[in-house]
């Protein structure tokens, strides 16, 4: 009886030491990913250096084409941002999601309240473009920001969907939220995993005629 319980609280004891200690113990969190407003999946043991539980419900338009989807999983707590985000590239390719992040096993198994999608121009304009396949873009198109958008951004980087991975580059609106994003991180969109190597961030110019 004692010899079958010992491996149980040699594990126990060893969580409790790697928690006292601060030995970046691995945390486990559930993982899925999933059309529709939440997703769930097995709880699964993190990958060295991912520290945090994520879910994220994102809202988005591509060329058109209206989606919404849940993803759960375990990411960098310094690469995970909690609270909401708005991206626009055009009227019909933009993106909004609300997130949450956390750092205790299983932390990620609710859901969070789908994003507001405020399609409401607000008169700010950033450089847009789309580049599929392409390190940089030009940005010869403008995007009209909506909503909270105040800020223009510059992505560029690798996109993972499912098992294809390709460089992308895009401009546009979005919210001050999105200048979190820093370079080198991996962050998750609701349908795919992008790899930034160029974050720029950067107020939106004021209109001419409305200087303050
Ligand atoms: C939507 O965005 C517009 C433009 O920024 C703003 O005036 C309006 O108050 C927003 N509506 C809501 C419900 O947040």
């Amino acid at each position: 009886m004692s010899s079958s319980t010992r491996p149980g609280t040699f594990l126990l004891t060893f969580m409790t030491l790697c928690t006292l200690l601060g030995l970046g113990c691995p945390l486990s969190c559930e993982v899925c990913k999933g059309s529709g407003p939440t997703c769930s999946g097995k709880l699964k043991t993190c990958d060295a250096g991912k520290d945090a539980c994520v879910v994220l419900v994102g809202e988005s338009s591509t060329k058109g084409q209206h989606s919404v989807n849940t993803y759960k999983a375990c990411m960098k707590f310094s690469d995970c941002y909690s609270g909401f985000v708005s991206t626009t590239m055009s009227p019909k390719d933009y993106m909004v999601s609300n997130a949450h992040c956390c750092q205790s096993d299983g932390c990620n198994r609710g859901s969070v309240p789908p994003p507001q999608n405020n399609r409401t121009e607000n008169g700010l304009l950033c450089p847009a473009c789309i580049a599929p396949f392409q390190e940089t873009c030009p940005g010869t198109q403008a995007a009209r920001c909506v909503g909270q958008e105040t800020h223009c951004i510059y992505f560029a980087g690798n996109v993972q969907a499912g098992i294809f991975n390709t460089k992308f580059a895009t401009r546009g609106c979005a919210t001050e939220s999105a200048c979190h994003t820093k370079v080198g991180a991996e962050v998750p969109s609701a349908s795919y995993l992008y790899f930034l190597r160029r974050a720029d961030c950067l107020p939106a110019p004021q209109p001419p005629g409305r200087a303050e």
